[in-house]
C-alpha cells in the first residue's frame, strides 16, 4: 500500500488505488446487485427526490424517505434483504478502514447525467471512530468537502475512477458533496456516469 495524499488532516487520497480489473470487477458487482436491489432514487426528508440513485450491499442499507434518514435490514421496494457485500471491499476496509470490525454497510451511489449531492456530513453511523472508506468508478466527480461546520471554507477536488479516500478522525463529520460529474471522462459504468461506493461500519462494534 502506497502513502496517501493528506488532502485535509484526517481526509486522505489514494489516487489509482484500483487497477482497471478490480474497478471492472466491482462495476460488475454493482449491476448484478442492482437485479435484485435496484437502484431507487430515494426522497429526502423535506420530500424532494435526490438526483443520485442508491443501492447497498451489506446486512444493512442507507435509505431515505419522508421519515428520514435511517440504516435499513431490507431494501425499501423489494421488502428482501440487501445482496452481500463483495469479498474485494471487506478485503480493503480490513486494510484501511478497520482491521478488527468488519463494514456492515456499502451504500451505492449512481450518478448518471447531472445528478449531483449537496454537502452533507455522514452521521447515520452510532460510532464516528469507525472511518467511511469511498471508492470511484466511472466518469470523475468534482468533488467537495470542508470542516465540520457548515461555514467552514471547503475545496474541490477530482475524483476520478480507482481513486479510494477515507474520511477519518478530524475529518470523519466533514461536510462533503459532489458538484458534478465529468460526463464521458470514462467509458466504465454501462450507459455512462459514475458509480461511487461508501464503506461504512454502521452500529456498534
Ligand atoms: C456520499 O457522500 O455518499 C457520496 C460521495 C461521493 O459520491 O463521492
Ligand atoms: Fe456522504
Amino acid at each position: 500500500m502506497f502513502q496517501p495524499l493528506s488532502v485535509i488532516p484526517g481526509f486522505d487520497l489514494w489516487p489509482g488505488l484500483l487497477d482497471l480489473p478490480a474497478q471492472r470487477a466491482l462495476v460488475d458487482a454493482v449491476m448484478a446487485a442492482a437485479k435484485t436491489a435496484p437502484f431507487a432514487r430515494y426522497d429526502t426528508a423535506y420530500g424532494k427526490a435526490m438526483s443520485v440513485a442508491m443501492t447497498a450491499f451489506g446486512p444493512l442499507g442507507w435509505t431515505s424517505d419522508k421519515a428520514g434518514y435511517r440504516y435499513a435490514q431490507r431494501h425499501p421496494g423489494t421488502d428482501q434483504a440487501w445482496p452481500d457485500m463483495p469479498q474485494a471491499l471487506l478485503d480493503l476496509w480490513t486494510q484501511l478502514g478497520d482491521p478488527q470490525t468488519p463494514p456492515d454497510s456499502c451504500l451505492v451511489n449512481l450518478y448518471r447525467g447531472d445528478a449531483r449531492m449537496g454537502l452533507h456530513q455522514d452521521r447515520d453511523e452510532a460510532d464516528p471512530a469507525f472511518p467511511v472508506l469511498s471508492i470511484s468508478l466511472g466518469d470523475t466527480a468534482v468533488f467537495r468537502i470542508g470542516g465540520t461546520s457548515r461555514k467552514d471554507p471547503t475545496r474541490s477536488l477530482k475524483l476520478a475512477s480507482g481513486d479510494v479516500c477515507r474520511l477519518s478522525g478530524p475529518a470523519r463529520l466533514a461536510f462533503h458533496g459532489v458538484d458534478r460529474i465529468l460526463a464521458g471522462s470514462s467509458g466504465l459504468v454501462p450507459d455512462g456516469g459514475r458509480i461511487n461506493l461508501t464503506l461504512r461500519r454502521a452500529r456498534p462494534a
